[in-house]
């Protein structure tokens, strides 16, 4: 697979099989992923994998945790800005309705909704979840950093034919997350993600998202 096909076939993916990816898999993405760039080569990156009854471990941890109060929020990065204005506020509602619409779940049913939401944190039946942080003295910079090695993680494991689905809401859970994980009160959890084999037959995966032309986001000064 080229770079190209990488990342122009690489979407959220949020059905997988029930089928295992062995730690050596996941071990080689990783090793691809370290050769993201980091300014100064500061590497500020930390993963942690579950997968296994780690993985279910976690799992029933954090369904305890919900229990009766699914819209606690232990976040403590915003994951939007509290009031989003345009043109992003159009592309979130955009892309939400596209889902739902593939999922067959009606704008006003909010209990499916919220039963849909429920799903990141079983990483929508991926067998593999990572976990992504960095030491809370860094700022914005390194934060980029991070980013680049997850967008590099995503393209080696589609090169490997695993999907992936990126997962800020575990961010709702950094409390409970980061106990489980054992992070340091100096480590920060960012993101989680989701690793597996994607079901073609899921009907969540036909969603493909739309992009802005280059004009759009792109200004070049010629003169
Ligand atoms: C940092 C980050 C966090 C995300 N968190 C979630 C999430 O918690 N749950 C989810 O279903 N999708 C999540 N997504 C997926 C985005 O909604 C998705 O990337 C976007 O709609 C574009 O679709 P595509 O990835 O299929 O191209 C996240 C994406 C990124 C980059």
């Amino acid at each position: 697979m080229n770079v190209t096909d990488a990342i122009q076939s690489r979407i959220s993916t949020r059905g997988f099989l029930d089928r295992p990816v062995c730690e050596e898999k996941v071990r080689e993405v990783l090793k691809v992923a370290r050769w993201a760039p980091s300014g100064g080569n500061l590497q500020p990156w930390k993963v942690h994998v579950v997968m296994g009854a780690g993985r279910a471990r976690l799992i029933a941890t954090v369904t305890k945790a919900i229990g009766d109060n699914p819209f606690a929020d232990e976040a403590e990065l915003a994951i939007y800005p509290p009031k989003l204005g345009e043109p992003w506020r159009s592309r979130r509602f955009a892309v939400g309705e596209e889902m739902y619409a593939l999922l067959a779940i009606a704008r006003d049913d909010k209990p499916a909704r919220l039963q849909w939401l429920l799903k990141n944190y079983q990483f929508f039946g991926a067998p593999v979840g990572l976990f992504f942080s960095l030491p809370r003295q860094f700022d914005k910079g390194q934060w980029a950093h991070l980013g680049m090695f997850m967008q590099s993680l995503v393209l080696a494991a589609a090169d490997k034919g695993l999907a992936t689905c990126m997962q800020e809401a575990w961010a709702a859970r950094a409390k409970t997350v980061s106990a489980f994980l054992g992070l340091s009160d100096d480590e920060q959890l960012y993101c989680g993600m989701a690793l597996g084999y994607a079901d073609p037959d899921a009907p969540v995966n036909k969603l493909r998202s739309s992009r802005e032309e280059v004009d759009a986001f792109a200004t070049f000064i010629r003169k």
